[in-house]
């Protein structure tokens, strides 16, 4: 299972880095918008920041040639395990297909079913990404899609892996991890709900204060 944080915030990341465990970056154009900066120089920080884990980074073309170009331009620029993330509208997966014939590592965005993700990981995809919140968000199932997505891979012997993608709480996670979903992808926010617990703090005070009480103030050490 692997944690990804969605996040191009590089004060966010270097405290999740050295924090959590990470296994890469995922950003959209969306995300990278929100951080008003050179996104060249803003993508290059972030190849620093987390040397040789994924970055996934998405194109904004619509039509396969720009799409391709677009990929070629973000994986000189970012290097190894770079991924590109491509949408899965028609144009998208022709795109995917020309990628993968070049070298080009793959995520499938915008998944919303398990046959686009199924097309996706015919065309090439190394990874394909399903958006959860946003369809719980119009009563929808994204866990029960996520799900889908896996029983598909599965059966089909598919070696295209699935990161769970747009997460609103600490619950969609548990149930993406529980479907088999082989990444997830998530906001610092959501990292940080998935450590604490208020009985795991109220546990830490208590074991603190009955040591006061008897060793007074200081650390175990001293
Ligand atoms: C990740 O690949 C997606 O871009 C992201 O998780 C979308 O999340 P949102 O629905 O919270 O914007």
């Amino acid at each position: 299972m692997l944690y990804i944080l969605d996040t191009a915030n590089i004060n966010e990341i270097k405290r999740v880095l050295d924090m959590y465990p990470l296994d890469g970056i995922t950003t959209n154009p969306t995300i990278i918008s929100k951080e008003r900066r050179d996104f060249k120089e803003l993508l290059s920080e972030i190849r620093n920041a987390i040397g040789e884990r994924m970055l996934h980074v998405q194109t904004l073309g619509t039509e396969a040639q720009d799409i391709v170009k677009e990929g070629e331009y973000l994986t000189k620029l970012l290097g190894r395990n770079t991924y590109i993330k491509v949408p899965v509208i028609p144009e998208g997966i022709k795109a995917m297909k020309i990628l993968k014939a070049k070298g080009i590592n793959i995520t499938a965005t915008a998944v919303f079913t398990p046959q686009q993700a199924l097309v996706a990981a015919k065309s090439g995809a190394d990874f394909v990404a399903p958006y959860v919140n946003r369809l719980d968000n119009i009563s929808g199932d994204g866990v029960r899609v996520v799900l889908g997505i896996i029983e598909l891979f599965n059966k089909f012997n598919v070696s295209t892996k699935v990161i769970a993608a747009s997460f609103k709480n600490v619950q969609q996670v548990h149930k993406v991890s529980l479907a088999g979903a082989h990444a997830v992808t998530i906001s610092p926010d959501i990292y940080d709900n998935l450590v604490k617990f208020p009985l795991t703090e109220a546990s830490v005070e208590k074991f603190i204060k009955d040591w006061e009480s008897v060793y007074g103030k200081g650390k175990l050490t001293v």
